[in-house]
């Protein structure tokens, strides 16, 4: 019995014992207008102001959180360095970069093949 209970807290820990959160597209979206991200990244996410502004839209949403993630990280040694950037992600928790994620995912672009 204590085995099993210490082995399924720790399925609990190491996020296991639930799917991981894949994001909620129609919340994304409405944070993505919110947020006005395309006045940088264009329209549609696949047409940005400037060669400095990356293209998003269709990017794999895996990619995405971890660059958000990184921006709020924004460390001397890890995490990604863009001041720009880092205004922009602070302001989310994990819930809503994963959201808009999953949005940004699911619109057409041309940077991965999907399958
Ligand atoms: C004021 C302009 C501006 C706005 C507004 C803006 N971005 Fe950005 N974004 C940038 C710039 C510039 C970069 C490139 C930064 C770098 O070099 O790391 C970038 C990079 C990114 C990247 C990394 C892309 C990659 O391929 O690595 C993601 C993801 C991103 N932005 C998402 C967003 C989201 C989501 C929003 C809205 C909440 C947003 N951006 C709003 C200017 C902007």
């Amino acid at each position: 019995m204590k085995l099993i209970l210490s082995l399924s807290s720790f399925m609990l820990i190491i996020g296991l014992s639930s799917p991981v959160y894949a994001g909620n597209k129609e919340a994304g979206r409405a944070l993505v207008e919110k947020n006005n991200c395309n006045s940088c990244h264009g329209p549609d996410l696949k047409s940005p102001i400037a060669p400095a502004y990356p293209k998003l839209a269709g990017q794999h949403a895996d990619y995405l959180f971890y660059a958000l993630k990184a921006y709020q990280v924004n460390g001397p040694q890890v995490g990604r360095s863009n001041a720009i950037m880092a205004a922009q992600a602070k302001q989310f928790n994990v819930t809503q970069l994963k959201d808009m994620a999953a949005y940004i995912a699911s619109l057409p672009g041309d940077l991965v093949i999907k399958k």
